[in-house]
Formats: C-alpha cells, structure tokens, sequence
C-alpha cells in the first residue's frame, strides 16, 4: 500500500491578500490593522456586530474607497491604489434600492 502525504503548506500567493488595512474617518478607526488572506475558491464570511467595519473593509477591497495604510494585493499583484475597474471584485450591496423602502 502506497500513502501518499498531502501537502500542508498553503500556496505562497493567495487569491487575495490584505495586509495591515487601516482606515480613518477623521478621528475615528474604522479598520484597524486589518490582515487576511483567501485563497482561490475559498468561500469566506465577515460576521460581526453593525458597524464594526465589514462594509468598510469590502469597499476598500473592490476599491471604491481607498484605505488610510495598508496594502492590498490580487494574486500576488498590488492593487492597492487601483481603480475598481482594474480589480476584480465586485459588491452586491445589501441596500440595493437608489432610495430607501
Ligand atoms: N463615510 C463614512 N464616514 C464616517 N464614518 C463612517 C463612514 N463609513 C463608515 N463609517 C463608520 O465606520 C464604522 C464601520 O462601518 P461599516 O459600514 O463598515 O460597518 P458594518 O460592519 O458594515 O455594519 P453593518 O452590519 O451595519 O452593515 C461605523 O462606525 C460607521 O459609522
Ligand atoms: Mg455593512
């Protein structure tokens, strides 16, 4: 019988990579050093309290808002700075109405 050992190590470059996100509205953190990385077809949540900065982060990932300090990186490339154009995320917004029901 032959076993064969998986590998354990994760690939070094992740599908997404987030590094040490910090985003500022004035005076208040919103983010606070944030660091993720998901690898390609990996399914992930952000669970947590209104308010404690998912919507934050995911915005800041498909790039409508630009983080205070931090990087983001797309499969090994820096998209930190790019337009949403150039990255290759999208959002469905929870609220998908132009005015409110
Ligand atoms: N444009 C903004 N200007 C000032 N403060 C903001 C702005 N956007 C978000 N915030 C604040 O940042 C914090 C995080 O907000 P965010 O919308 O990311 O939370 P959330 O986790 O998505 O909440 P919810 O579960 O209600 O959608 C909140 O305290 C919010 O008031
Ligand atoms: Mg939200």
């Amino acid at each position: 019988m032959t076993i064969t050992a998986q590998p354990t190590t994760k690939p070094s470059t992740p599908f997404l990579r987030v590094r040490n996100l910090v985003k500022v509205f004035g005076s208040f953190s919103a983010l606070k050093d944030i660091s993720l990385d998901v690898e390609e077809g990996e399914f992930v949540c952000f669970l947590g309290p209104s308010g404690c900065g998912k919507t934050t982060l995911l915005r800041a990932i498909a790039g409508l808002d630009l983080q205070t300090s931090g990087a983001i990186e797309q499969a090994g490339r820096d998209i930190s700075v790019l337009p949403p154009s150039q990255r290759d995320f999208g959002i469905v917004f929870q609220s998908y109405a132009l005015f409110p029901t």
